[in-house]
């Protein structure tokens, strides 16, 4: 952007590929990270809070009763969601990103959080399936034998979830995962970018490895902070069973209601820190790894030595 020379675009259906590979490779290594944070969020489901759990706790609980691989529980449901999910948030945030971009000048704040809102929605449709059997498989270790769902695979859960419960089923909690998409899209681009551009405008730093690395890690926290409230309200609603024909939550509104009365605000806070640990890890590799990729793309395929990344 310090030069004259416009970056060569990058086709668009490329961008929802190159969000998807940097996404994959991001959450991988974070999964235990993510699998702890959703025990955490269910761990006083229905009861009231007692002992005080630590992450630490909850990791070695879970290695030392059920197996260290087990803390990748989920990892197939995780991967494909990210396949769909992020390349598609990728992809739509990314074009619209460079579609309002005029004469090499980024998009203003306002029209991004638009963009952030629009990339949220729409992505949640292609992303919830995904979260359904990812929080169920990711549960089911702490639950006695007899009452475990026991999904081998996402594919097994997609087929059982739509026999036993109905195809609708994979969209329960779209509207606390569709909030929780929007605050996630709008804090996480939004914030990476305008602290990138800030940086390089003021001349602290280029557009490069050390900015990419300090925006994402700015943008990870901001997100964290923003987006745990919905991601509990979505953990719990999407894994409830539904006992003698009642469901325990009634939606959103109700599950929020039901949380804060009986549990306590600090419950929507509950596993701030593996939240935390995952989303700032993943959002600094996934920015790290998407401005590498897509420069190596421009560099090899479209022979754009600009040095330009997303
Ligand atoms: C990035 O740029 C800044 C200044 O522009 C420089 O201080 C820093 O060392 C650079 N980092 C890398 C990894 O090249």
């Amino acid at each position: 952007m310090a030069s004259n020379v416009q970056p060569k675009p990058v086709p668009k259906h490329i961008r929802f590929i190159l969000g998807g590979l940097a996404g994959i490779g991001a959450v991988t290594v974070c999964h235990p990270l993510d699998f702890l944070k959703t025990r955490m969020q269910l761990r006083t489901e229905g009861t009231v809070a007692t002992e005080h759990t630590t992450f630490i706790h909850m990791a070695k609980t879970v290695i030392l009763t059920e197996g260290p691989l087990h803390l990748f529980d989920g990892l197939s449901a995780a991967v494909m969601r990210q396949i769909f999910y992020t390349s598609a948030r990728t992809g739509i945030f990314t074009s619209l990103n460079d579609i309002y971009s005029k004469d090499g000048q980024p998009p203003t704040i306002i029209q991004r959080l638009g963009i952030g809102v629009v990339t949220g929605v729409v992505g949640t449709f292609f992303g919830v399936p995904f979260d359904v059997a990812l929080i169920r498989m990711s549960a089911d270790g702490r639950l006695p034998p007899e009452e475990r769902r026991n999904y081998h695979h996402v594919g097994d859960a997609f087929y059982r979830i739509i026999t036993e419960e109905g195809i609708l089923t994979l969209w329960r909690g779209i509207i606390p995962t569709m909030c929780r998409a929007v605050v996630v899209s709008t804090s996480a681009f939004v914030t990476y970018l305008q602290t990138k551009e800030f940086f390089i405008r003021r001349g602290y730093m280029q557009d490069n490895f050390s900015n990419h690395f300090v925006s994402s890690m700015i943008s990870g926290l901001v997100t964290t902070i923003t987006s745990l409230p919905f991601d509990a309200i979505k953990t719990r609603l999407q894994n409830m069973k539904i006992k003698d024909g009642k469901a325990e939550y009634a939606g959103m509104l109700d599950a929020t209601t039901k949380i804060i009365t009986k549990e306590g605000v600090s419950s929507l806070f509950r596993g701030f820190t593996p939240y935390y640990l995952r989303q700032g890890p993943f959002t600094i590799l996934y920015f790290v790894m998407l401005e590498f990729i897509t420069k190596e793309y421009r560099r090899f395929v479209l022979g754009d030595m600009s040095g330009a990344g997303l």
